[in-house]
């Protein structure tokens, strides 16, 4: 490590991770720590943004300090601060900015506020370290599914999103039906490798209008009909089947989809982010799809598809060299729009 180096401490706390990380020159993540609330949230079956708020406050000095500490750093060799600020629950933002604020103003350091599905596109470029813009990238998380031209870095232009559910928060809300629990994407893709994906034809949404934009509520009906029906008719439900054929379902869209920008786009490469993203069936079908065209697949290893600081910190290096700072007013945006970076 030498003087040239640009060290940044990254801070996440839009959901329900508490992450801190260290990430040196953008690419190489010296710590990445996460503390995860999902086993509290599990109890209501979903994430309570009250309890959310309240745990981050608890663990957030900690996080941080063990971010540090793991990284074998203190707050005298950091460049600059990455926070989240936007997009995700109001209460819980508010927590990562306060204590990325409160480091900054202390140590004299640059601030730098980052967007939160930027940093899940970013993810990609911490192990794949030739990757560079542009490329096309599919997002999909429990909060946000959107197809997106990465032109440069930092620089986005959307071609798709969601006009209802994101892929992730369909996945939960079949997984609560079908009752498999909570969190429902690991659950569902567990579910569905004992599963037959052929067993019940669910409908594949088209929208009107907008070519690259989804539609995953009509597919949550689909599901919970099928269910009652069969309850109401004495038919024997196969959870693993209807797990299979959902998540089939899905898949299909999110593929169908994806691929079509990449063919119009002419696009050489193609990575997807979040949450969704970890899913082992979503990965194959996209990695076939993109072999068949000669297109180049990317996809960050699970750790780093759902939430972590690590991608917040890369993210926040390429706005650093870009100049990029932000002062004292920085705040929490719930519903920060991604072509506003
Ligand atoms: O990116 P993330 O951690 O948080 C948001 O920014 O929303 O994504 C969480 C979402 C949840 O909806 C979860 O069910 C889904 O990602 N997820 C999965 C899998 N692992 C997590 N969905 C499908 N298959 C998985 N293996
Ligand atoms: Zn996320």
């Amino acid at each position: 490590m030498d003087g040239q180096d640009v060290k940044i401490l990254a801070i996440e706390s839009s959901c329900d991770e508490t992450a801190a990380a260290v990430v040196v020159n953008g690419r190489d993540v010296r710590s990445n720590i996460i503390s995860s609330q999902i086993d509290i949230h599990t109890l209501y079956g979903g994430v309570v943004p009250e309890i959310a708020s309240r745990k981050h406050i608890e663990r957030i000095s900690q996080v941080t300090a063990g971010a540090l500490e793991a990284a074998e750093m203190t707050l005298d060799d950091i460049d600059a601060i990455a926070v989240t600020y936007g997009p995700g629950l109001v209460g819980a933002l508010l927590v990562g900015v306060a204590q990325a604020k409160a480091i900054a103003y202390a140590k004299k350091l640059p601030l730098i506020g980052v967007h939160h599905i930027e940093g899940h596109i970013s993810a990609n470029y911490i192990e794949n370290k030739e990757l560079e813009p542009p490329f096309l990238c599919l997002v999909v998380s429990g909060g946000h599914t959107h197809l997106v031209n990465v032109v440069d870095y930092g620089v986005y232009k959307v071609l798709g999103r969601t006009r209802d559910d994101a892929a992730g928060e369909a996945f939960d809300k079949a997984a609560r039906a079908i009752g498999l629990g909570y969190p429902g994407g690991p659950k569902i893709e567990k579910a569905s490798y004992r599963g037959n994906a052929e067993a019940i034809l669910f409908p594949r949404a088209k929208v009107g209008g907008s070519e690259y934009d989804f539609s995953f509520s009509g597919l949550k009906s689909a599901v919970l009909n099928y269910l009652n029906g069969c309850r109401m008719k004495g038919i024997e439900i196969v959870p693993e089947d209807v797990a299979a054929s959902f998540q089939k379902a899905v898949i299909d869209v999110l593929v169908d989809n994806a691929m079509r920008a990449v063919d119009q786009h002419h696009a050489e490469r193609f990575a997807i982010a979040g949450g969704v993203a970890s899913n082992g069936v979503l990965r194959n079908s996209m990695a076939a799809a993109c072999r068949e065209r000669g297109v180049e697949f990317y996809h960050p290893s699970p750790v780093l598809c759902t939430d972590n600081a690590a991608m917040i910190g890369t993210a926040a290096y390429y706005d650093y060299l870009a100049g990029k700072r932000d002062d004292w007013t920085l705040n929490a945006v719930p519903n920060l729009r991604l072509e506003s970076v």
